[in-house]
């Protein structure tokens, strides 16, 4: 196949046969192709050839397994949702990558919030200089030493949801001195249409949400609201409104019982796009600020935690493939040197990102069934099934796409593997973006 000897077609009449192929193939592997991809090759003998990457483009110089990291593309994303819900304080959920770069770039962008759960975490936003008054820590389970160390870092707004932590809370509220202790609680709501739903680990129901808000008051800490969390991924705009519905019994209660509540918190949950189209910012905004004024009345504060929506699309992974084999099942096998324990480990719940062959040479098109796993020898590091354009040979390299969230935070060197190696798109010179993910 490298003996294929294949030219670029230049005339008008093969541009367009190039655009009809290119739509052949959007709808063999039913995803977009980015207009920026580069034209199919031909060769005479063997028809349109799937395009080679120059040998000297940076993708092939990477170490494999990578993480290519755009820190501008967090700043646009964080920056949309802050348009989305102009009266929001935006706190980025750092859990979701707290790569340096990306947390410097976003700590610069005015009236940005961070969202904790750990005291490393609010180490590294203290190494970057972010004032702890930008801070909210919304583990509703700490740990008495990262109480203690957020609010000497000058945290003051604390997520609770049991007895016991108000107990942990008041016992540190000393170090505030004059200050009291913001707390709101986190409510359990429905998480429709979320691909990653967090809601059994975390939070109570209205009723008891109250009596903890009342137990906080009563320990000196200052009740101010409420919080919840749809679920990561979600997809459907209406789930923030139906959770603030479920809010809104709560905060007429909490108002009747005389606890001036005042804020609410409609933690993360902002979807990226994989594999399909996701509603943005905005759409979610309209369902929020339909029922906003309705469902907490006398509202001051919004809070929001964004974690994927921010990060998701500004990471791309790069691999290699490292084996082919057919088995028993009747499936070719492609093993590449990424994989669960790279920090892919959301995949077999169903968030799968796009995928694009990388090859050194045009070679011709035409569609093969893998399924993707990466290099441990455990069973769970499975990927997904690739329709992948292109026969794909050993050292030929794949990007997977919006790699941004949960695989830096997450990977690990289990089996002895490398973890991806982080670089930034500017450090390396690189423009993802030519790489739209295909399949
Ligand atoms: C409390 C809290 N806030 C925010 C987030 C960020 O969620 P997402 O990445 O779905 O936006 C999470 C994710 O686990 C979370 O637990």
């Amino acid at each position: 196949m490298n003996e294929i000897s294949s030219q670029v077609i230049s005339s008008a009449a093969m541009r367009n046969d190039t655009r009809k192929a290119n739509k052949r193939l959007t709808s063999l592997t039913n995803l977009p192709v980015a207009t920026s991809n580069p034209p199919l090759a031909w060769d005479s003998a063997h028809g349109f050839a799937y395009p080679a990457t120059p040998s000297d483009h940076p993708v092939w110089q990477l170490q494999t397994p990578s993480l290519i990291l755009s820190p501008k593309q967090a700043v646009t994303n964080f920056k949309a949702i802050q348009q989305a819900f102009p009266y929001a304080n935006v706190g980025y959920a750092m859990k979701s990558n707290p790569h340096p770069a990306i947390l410097s770039a976003l700590s610069r962008i005015d009236n940005a919030w961070f969202e904790v759960a750990s005291k490393a975490e609010m180490e590294a936003l203290k190494g970057l200089g972010v004032d702890g008054r930008r801070v909210f820590f919304s583990n509703p389970i700490k740990q008495m030493s990262h109480i203690k160390m957020a609010i000497e870092y000058g945290v003051r707004l604390f997520v609770f949801d049991s007895e016991a932590e108000v107990h942990k809370l008041a016992a540190c509220a000393h170090l505030a001195g004059d200050e009291q202790l913001e707390v709101y609680v986190r409510m359990t709501v429905p998480h429709t249409g979320a691909l990653w739903p967090l809601t059994h680990k975390f939070g109570v129901e209205a009723r008891k949400a109250v009596s903890l808000l009342q137990l906080a008051q009563a320990h000196n800490l200052k009740p101010i609201g409420f919080a919840f969390h749809v679920g990561s991924q979600c997809t459907r705009p209406d789930t923030w409104a139906e959770a603030l519905q479920t809010v809104a019994p709560a905060w007429k209660m909490a108002r009747e019982a005389g606890i001036e509540v005042d804020m609410i918190d409609l933690g993360g949950g902002f979807p990226t796009r994989y594999t399909g189209p996701v509603p943005d910012a905005s759409e979610v905004a309209a369902a929020v600020n339909a029922v906003l004024d309705e469902c907490v009345p006398g509202v001051k504060r919004v809070f929001l935690e964004p974690g994927r929506g921010v990060c998701g699309s500004a990471g791309d992974m790069v691999l290699e493939v490292t084996g082919v084999a057919d088995r028993p099942d009747g499936q070719t096998w492609l093993y590449v040197d990424g994989g669960f324990f790279s920090g892919l480990y959301e995949i077999p719940d169903g968030i799968r990102p796009a995928a694009q062959p990388i090859v050194r040479e045009p070679r011709p098109f035409g569609m093969h069934t893998y399924r993707l796993a990466g290099p441990t020898c455990d069973s769970l590091d499975t990927l997904f099934e690739m329709r992948s354009p292109v026969e794909l040979k050993l050292g030929d390299r794949i990007v997977l796409k919006s790699c941004g969230a949960y695989v830096y935070s997450v990977s690990s060197p289990f089996n002895g593997f490398d973890q991806p190696v982080v670089v930034t798109d500017d450090e390396w010179m690189i423009d993802m973006q030519q790489f739209a993910g295909i399949c």
